[in-house]
């Protein structure tokens, strides 16, 4: 990375970046909603906007987003945030981007239309062409260049359904005239100019989840495309997570530097300064994810974890985490509300499961699309174990929330079999740690302190973080290690044989779910 240097104290940017744009802009283009959110150099949030977008379901498993909507709702919520702030662009050094990973977008570079809507990271819909591609000879490759079990989570599979289900696509695809990428290169095509001039770019940290990036080399590599049998034409440029990859080009933006883009999860690990080995975070959102950070190392897993790319700034070395992915947990307190209409806002669980003092032996395992990691079973369905007369909503309630406390206990559990360590205490982020009582429960059963920062927002924030070190806003990682701020913590309270049973008939409950689908 080069940088011009400040034209007063010929030391770097810090005149120009801090005194003349005084904030950074992240979009965090999630599942559920797109927010952008303005950070000052404090890492402080100071104005945000945000809105939601519909989860279109057409058929059991699969589920699908319109990327159109999207790309409205992102230039929406900048415009919002900026409103807020009292900003324009002109007030903005950069401009970082977290997303929802994996979900796959392919699209016309000359009209800018999708060809298909966005299939989401949840949808299985690619199941069989999993299962053609575990019984293929290239099966232990893909698995070992990319650090992912075979599942329909990963953006590959989901690409190669479209190339083999929308007519005419990977015709034209070979031709050069349709476009993949995650929702950060969609995002990005956009911003930029989309038809006109747009740059077709991803991050290390996307690219590390769509099984056709080398985690050694990280770039594409022929054999896995050859697998996969998906056109190179097609994929975008892997860079860095931190660099000035263009200038915005849409009005609202018009000359900022997009300078970051990271995965959601990993986003999220940055804006806890989780940056060296051993460092580890879980954030609950829709799912929740843990990761553990290896550093320069790739670790692979030996008890069902994914390897991943952490963040890689610059020409620097890339950083590695080992990730535990668990599909459901704040999207079954949603289908508590929107499906059973048991509460009418996921606030509420928390004072309907504080009504009873126990789970009264009711187990909530939620493999609504099979269970993720450890378990990787794709035959697995939601179930509801040990209803008895005794039950009622208050206990279902709370086994919903502690559905979350256990499944981050196995995830935990098989990351410290893997890299040899015991946590001492575990920072927590995301919209499910609002729930003071599930926070309480991942204390007892973890037997370790459990940490919120004081700005929750980690994954906006590291998306932040990612764009303006690029740009000099931010000088170092010590800086931002500097701005991180204890906002709450949780101990355990429960005796540790207690909280040890019921792990036990939690992993009863486990086996219940397993093999369900033939
Ligand atoms: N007080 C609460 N108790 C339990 N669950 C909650 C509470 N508040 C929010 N949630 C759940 O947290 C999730 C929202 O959290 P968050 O906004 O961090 O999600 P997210 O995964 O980032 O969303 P997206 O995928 O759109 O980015 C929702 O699934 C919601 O059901
Ligand atoms: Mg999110």
């Amino acid at each position: 990375m080069t940088r011009p240097l400040c034209l007063i104290c010929h030391r770097g940017r810090l005149w120009q970046s801090r005194f003349v744009t005084t904030h950074v802009l992240a979009i965090d283009q999630g599942t559920t909603s797109t927010r952008a959110i303005v950070f000052n150099h404090a890492g402080v949030p100071i104005a945000s906007g945000q809105r939601e977008h519909r989860q279109v379901t057409p058929a059991p498993g699969w589920v699908e987003h319109d990327p159109l909507e999207i790309w409205d709702a992102t230039r929406d919520v900048v415009a919002q945030a900026l409103a807020a702030a009292n900003l324009t662009r002109a007030d903005l050094a950069a401009v970082g981007i977290t997303n929802q990973r994996e979900t796959t977008v392919v699209w016309d570079r000359v009209t800018g239309q999708p060809v298909h809507p966005a299939i989401v990271w949840q949808d299985t819909r690619s199941q069989a062409i999993v299962d053609r591609l575990a019984q293929g000879p290239d099966a232990e490759l893909v698995r070992h260049a990319t650090g992912l079990p075979l599942a329909t989570y990963f953006a590959g599979t989901k690409l190669m359904w479209i190339l083999e289900n929308v007519p005419g696509v990977r015709q034209r695809a070979q031709a050069g005239e349709v476009l993949f990428g995650t929702v950060d290169s969609w995002l990005v095509w956009n911003l930029t100019g989309g038809p006109d001039g747009g740059i077709h770019v991803t991050d290390v940290t996307n690219a590390s989840r769509t099984l056709l990036m080398d985690l050694e080399t990280l770039d594409w590599r022929e054999e896995l495309l050859a697998a996969l049998d998906v056109p190179r034409t097609m994929l975008p440029a892997i860079r860095s997570s931190s660099e000035v990859y263009g200038r915005a080009r849409v009005p609202v933006l018009a000359g900022v530097p997009i300078a970051g883009i990271l995965g959601d999860q990993q986003a999220a690990a940055f804006g806890q300064a989780a940056f060296d080995a051993g460092d580890t975070k879980s954030t609950y959102g829709t799912g929740n994810f843990l990761l553990v950070s290896t550093g320069e190392r790739i670790v692979r897993s030996q008890h069902g974890l994914i390897t991943t790319v952490a963040y890689r700034l610059g020409d620097a070395p890339a950083r590695y985490a080992l990730e535990g992915s668990v599909a459901v947990t704040g999207s079954l307190v949603q289908w508590l509300r929107d499906q059973l209409g048991l509460v009418d806002s996921a606030p509420e669980i928390e004072a309907l499961a504080g009504t009873v003092a126990d789970n009264g032996g009711v187990f909530v395992v939620p493999a609504f699309s099979g269970l993720f990691a450890p378990y990787w079973r794709p035959d697995a369905r939601g179930v509801i174990v040990g209803l008895t007369h005794f039950v009622g909503k208050g206990h279902i309630a709370r086994a919903v929330l502690e559905a979350t406390a256990f499944q981050t206990v196995d995830v935990l559990e098989a990351a410290q079999a893997d890299v040899g360590m015991r946590l001492s205490e575990l920072r927590v982020d995301g919209g499910m740690t609002a729930n003071g009582l599930l926070m309480q429960v991942q204390a007892d059963l973890l037997g370790v302190d459990v940490v919120r920062p004081s700005v929750a927002q980690t994954t906006a924030l590291g998306a932040a973080y990612a764009a303006g070190l690029a740009v000099g806003y931010w000088e170092s990682l010590e800086q931002v290690r500097e701005n991180w701020r204890e906002g709450a913590r949780w101990s355990p309270a429960m005796p540790p044989g207690e909280a040890t049973a019921l792990t036990g008939q939690w992993h009863r409950a486990v086996e219940r779910s397993l093999g369900w689908v033939e």
